[in-house]
């Protein structure tokens, strides 16, 4: 039997989360633990959390987990572990090790998706070097995957999204539309092809773009997931206490995601996004609308957005294209605060 996990689920991946605005809601009650050993926790709204372990040595918590973003159990688990290590690697660190989270329904499904959901994970996790050591299942439906990731980073390599500096460039290593295109699919409006790569794009690991920065030293840098290309960069600007101008005609877009915008297609999760960002975001007044809502696209497992200082941009660029990551583009600039923390034009 041939499962089709979409049939299970309303929305998926990345745009399953609980909307920002009602997050902030649930967690402005809850205390921050102090401990000086915390380098990085909730506060900056980062990828992951960092706990100093020593002098040379920090640990790197993340955890991610959702419904199916696609049909096919082993593709799900490739894409949800993807997505999962893709945190460790935005705050510059290793990921090493993983413990799996799984709810799936114990009855009406073939186990054999089960186990090849898990293995779909356990091949990802193994392409970036992480084991995984053990995990959690409960008997739930829809069905939902993801890690919780430990990785290391030396405590002054840490990248964090209060890293923007005035003057950097912003740069983007993969295209974006998987919100979209993994809607259209759906309804049956999307191109084979442009599902392929959207997939293609969702299982492909941050790990060379997370190398290139490395490489370079940046400071600056989150990972594009349920929030949108326009949620992420906003929460960027607001830990670096900074503005960020994005001009959405450079963003790499993925197949016929434009077009699919004027068909109507677009997911409940981007108008989710854009009300919670409107009110720190200016929109130059000729932002064109499909460039506007496509900014607001939930993407699961999108790529790395990295602030560059401006004399290595170039440099970065050449690097992530020699990486393979060949979308890879400067998307915009990061200025001294002025007016708002996101400025979109097109
Ligand atoms: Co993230
Ligand atoms: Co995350
Ligand atoms: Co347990």
């Amino acid at each position: 039997m041939k499962v089709d996990l979409l049939k299970l689920v309303e929305y998926g991946g990345c745009s399953s989360k609980i909307p920002a605005k009602q997050l902030e809601e649930i967690l402005k009650f809850l205390p921050l633990p102090s401990d000086p050993n915390i380098l990085v926790d909730i506060d900056t709204h980062d990828d992951a959390g960092v706990y100093r372990i020593s002098d040379e040595l920090a640990l790197v918590l993340t955890t991610d987990f959702f419904p199916p973003v696609c049909s096919d159990p082993y593709e799900f688990g490739q894409i949800a572990a993807a997505n999962s290590i893709s945190d460790v690697y935005a705050m510059g660190g290793d990921p090493v090790l993983a413990l799996n989270i799984a709810m799936f329904p114990a009855k009406g499904l073939p186990l054999q998706a089960y186990s090849e959901m898990l293995k779909g994970g356990f091949d990802k996790a193994t392409e970036a070097g992480v084991r995984i050591i053990g995990g959690h299942t409960i008997d739930d439906t829809p069905p939902k995957y993801g890690l919780a990731v430990v990785g290391f980073v030396h405590p002054e390599k840490i990248i964090t999204n209060a890293g923007a500096r005035p003057g950097d460039r912003l740069v983007l290593t993969k295209p974006v539309g998987t919100g979209i295109i993994m809607a259209a699919q759906r309804m049956g409006m999307a191109e084979d092809n442009d599902v392929e790569e959207a997939k293609r794009l969702m299982k492909l690991l941050n790990k060379s773009g997370a190398g290139v920065m490395k490489k370079h030293g940046l400071k600056g840098a989150t990972d594009i997931t349920g929030f949108g290309l326009a949620g992420h960069a906003l929460k960027m600007a607001k830990a670096g206490k900074v503005s960020i101008k994005i001009n959405m005609r450079e963003v790499p877009l993925i197949g016929k995601t434009f077009n699919l915008v004027d068909d109507g297609c677009i997911p409940g999760a981007s108008f989710r996004n854009l009300e919670y960002s409107e009110t720190d975001t200016l929109f130059a007044a000729d932002l064109d609308y499909n460039l506007k809502m496509i900014a607001f696209d939930s993407q699961t497992s999108g790529g790395l957005l990295m602030s560059v200082p401006e004399e290595k941009a170039e440099t970065v660029i050449s690097d992530l294209h020699l990486a393979g990551l060949t979308s890879a583009s400067i998307i915009g600039e990061v200025t001294e605060f002025r007016e708002k923390y996101l400025i979109l034009e097109s």
